[in-house]
């Protein structure tokens, strides 16, 4: 039994979260798997009407009742600290200490390529990002705020454990993969912080011999990634580095529309989500792409031993997107229920 806590959060995230559903509750019909779902009500709603972000019972139920959390988007228009979204969200990954963040592309359709002559599969690369620390974690603070002397300091933050285990993974799966890893980083300015992944990473590299270790600063890695995107296998970055370049590397296959998402620590409840967020500007207009919510829940299935439920629901949606039964971002004309029932047809 899959015990899957849903927070489908703001904006978009409702309408991606219901899409997920329902495809989960068709193929555990189809595959005969045991799944058992509980919505939960956090985000900005319940931000605005009662103050609270995470209830504290709340955190410990999702930490201690759930294999894996199915999460939308956090961030609303009428929040504009965010507070909800960095308790809720990035509270979850830190507390849970969620430190991988698995974000994979494929580039399915030739056509949805922004680069000339990139053929299906031409992008193939994941994602690996460092989820608890960096600029993340929150030191920091304003001293003498609003006033012309203001001063803002926030902490970047990094551990040899941290790149050790971010490391380790991304070897791991360099070696499942084509054999290739590239570390970016901006070292040559932040040197001790992202020194240290480096030195983490030139100790670790003669433990795998089959696999070809590289480090390139971020910005350059950016420029290869539009010029020589096929060179790309694990892409290793930490938190704020791994951020951008997954909304890069989602540009160069279609789009933050089929951007999926995992964050993991082995032994721990596991949570799943588009790496988008809450879209304000396309909610309840029927835009939202929900094949990102519905690939993150591929990514469930395959960590939860259903590799053939995952393979039927990744080929659906390619499937959606070959045959153009998308929504307007990837060149369809369909609504978020349209493909969701497509996708559930194709499986
Ligand atoms: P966004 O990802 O919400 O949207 C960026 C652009 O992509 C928008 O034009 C949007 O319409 C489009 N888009 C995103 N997802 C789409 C989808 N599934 N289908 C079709 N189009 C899609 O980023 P933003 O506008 O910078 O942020 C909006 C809010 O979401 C902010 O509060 C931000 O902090 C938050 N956010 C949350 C997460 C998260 O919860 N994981 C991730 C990113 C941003
Ligand atoms: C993401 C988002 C978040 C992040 C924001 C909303 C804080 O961009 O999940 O990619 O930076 O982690
Ligand atoms: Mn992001």
């Amino acid at each position: 039994m899959i015990r899957v806590a849903l927070l489908p959060g703001d904006g978009i995230g409702t309408e991606v979260i219901g899409a997920a559903v329902t495809v989960l509750e068709h193929v555990a019909q189809r595959f005969g798997i045991a799944v058992q779902t509980e919505w939960f009500d956090l985000g900005a709603e319940r931000y605005l009407r009662t103050g609270e972000t995470m209830p504290e019972p709340v955190f410990q139920r999702l930490r201690n009742e759930f294999d894996a959390i199915l999460l939308g988007a956090y961030g609303d228009p009428r929040v504009p600290s965010n507070i909800h979204a960095k308790e809720i969200l990035l509270g979850l990954r830190q507390r849970l200490d969620l430190y991988i963040n698995l974000r994979p592309v494929r580039l399915v359709d030739a056509r949805l390529c922004p680069l000339k002559d990139v053929q299906a599969g031409g992008v193939d690369m994941a994602i690996v990002r460092e989820n608890t620390e960096s600029v993340y974690v929150g030191i920091g603070g304003s001293f003498k705020p609003d006033t012309p002397d203001e001063v803002a300091q926030n902490t970047m933050l990094a551990t040899r454990k941290g790149c050790d285990r971010l490391l380790q993974y991304s070897f791991e799966l360099a070696r499942k993969r084509r054999g290739k890893l590239v570390l970016c980083d901006k070292a040559n300015a932040i040197e001790s912080a992202h020194g240290l992944c480096r030195k983490a990473l030139k100790a670790m590299a003669p433990n795998y011999p089959d696999v070809e270790a590289k480090m390139l600063y971020a910005d350059v890695a950016a420029m290869r990634m539009v010029t020589h995107p096929h060179e790309f296998d694990v892409v290793v970055g930490d938190n704020m580095i791994g951020d951008i370049l997954s909304d890069l590397a989602a540009a160069l296959v279609g789009g933050l529309g089929l951007a999926p998402s995992s964050s993991t620590h082995p032994g721990r409840v596991a949570m799943y989500e588009p790496v988008h967020g809450s879209a304000p500007d396309i909610v309840g207009t029927g835009k939202a792409n929900p094949l990102a919510a519905i690939l993150s829940l591929a990514m469930l299935l395959e960590d939860f031993s259903h590799p053939q439920a995952a393979q039927a629901v990744r080929q659906a949606c390619d499937r959606a997107v070959v045959e153009r039964q998308c929504t307007p971002d990837l060149g369809g004309t369909l609504r978020t229920e349209q493909v969701t029932q497509f996708v559930c047809a194709a499986i």
